[in-house]
């Protein structure tokens, strides 16, 4: 089978279009064949060695890790899913594996039938940002309709789902987007919209309950002066060293930094699914095909990408 691997860490140039054996069904596995793998951040910044502790450096490596197909096969211990299912999922480890193939096999309880009104693109695109999304809205604790809510970076994959979400909790939401997402941010749910070209979110003399970074390009040490004084910020990715200094950190003030790390569960995906079916949308503004894969990621990588860009594999 074809798939997409590298053997350097490096920008989009290492990716190559090898030829492999397909893998073989273990007794708790689905064998699926990929329709479509979806691009998150977390692709590259692994590809480029910026997560090394976490990802390790053997190789070759593969990329991509969520993804939608058709069952092919079934391991004997699987009973939920048979073969010609239309399912979604993501890799075991998503910091070691990859989907970006014709084929992936993968444990039975990362992988979810596809809800019946979005196609495979949209469904590739639901595992990581979904439920980072959920675990965001956990990491907010007890929010009401008079919480003063900031999303820096409101109309990627994050906070597409993250807009729709909040949207249901009644809170007032600022999004901070570029000028062409500003339509999309408005119909996911937030109440004011920044353009960032235009305007800077730190000197609009307003301050917030809660701020979420998914822009990557606002630091605590500058949030923290838009913040209230009990508020939080929540930061989606950390640095290892982060997650113990910051717990230490919080214990001596009232604004608090509070870290986002999530990985796709059954809770989860029964929640995002339902919201799915009750009309949370999937807007994939880019799809490539598999042989323009180097292409995707360059793509994904310029920014400006409005929800997802996906790969369509078949
Ligand atoms: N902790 C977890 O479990 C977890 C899970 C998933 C993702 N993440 C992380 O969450 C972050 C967001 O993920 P994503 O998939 O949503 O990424 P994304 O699709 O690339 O979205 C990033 C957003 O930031 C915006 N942006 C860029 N520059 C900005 C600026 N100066 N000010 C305000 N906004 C700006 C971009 O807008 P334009 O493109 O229009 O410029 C884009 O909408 C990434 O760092 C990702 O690695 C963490």
């Amino acid at each position: 089978m074809k798939a997409i691997s590298y053997h350097h860490f490096g920008n989009t140039d290492v990716l190559q279009m090898i030829e492999e054996s397909k893998p073989s069904v273990e007794s708790n596995q689905v064998l699926i064949k990929v329709k479509a793998v979806s691009i998150n951040p977390m692709d590259w910044k692994i590809r480029k060695g910026e997560m090394k502790l976490m990802s390790g450096s053997k190789f070759p490596r593969h990329t991509g890790v969520d993804f939608a197909g058709i069952v092919e096969a079934t391991g004997s211990a699987v009973t939920d899913f048979k073969p010609g299912d239309e399912v979604f999922g993501v890799v075991k480890n998503n910091m070691k594996d990859g989907a970006l193939s014709e084929y992936v096999a993968v444990p039975f309880n990362l992988v979810w039938k596809k809800p019946a009104g979005i196609n495979f693109n949209q469904a590739a695109s639901i595992p990581i940002v979904g439920s980072a999304a959920l675990t965001a809205l956990e990491k907010m604790g007890k929010i009401t309709s008079q919480t003063k809510i900031l999303v820096n970076g409101a109309t990627g994959g994050f906070g597409m789902f993250l807009l729709q979400l909040l949207r249901e909790k009644g809170t007032h939401v600022t999004a901070v987007a570029s000028t062409k997402a500003i339509e999309y941010a408005k119909k996911w749910g937030a109440d004011v919209v920044v353009d960032y070209t235009k305007e800077n979110i730190l000197t609009q003399n307003q301050t917030y309950d809660i701020i979420v970074d998914l822009s990557g390009k606002m630091e605590y040490a500058q949030a923290k002066k838009i913040m209230k004084p009990k508020a939080r910020f929540l930061n989606v990715a950390p640095q290892p060293i982060e997650i113990p200094t910051s717990l230490l950190k919080n214990l001596f003030t009232g604004k608090k930094q509070v870290m986002v790390l999530s990985s796709p569960s059954i809770k989860y995906m029964n929640k995002l699914i339902n919201a799915i079916n009750d009309g949370l949308q999937i807007e994939v503004s880019k799809v490539f095909p598999f042989d323009q894969s180097v292409e995707a990621y360059k793509y994904a990588e310029k920014g400006g990408v409005i929800g997802k860009a996906a790969i369509e594999v078949s």
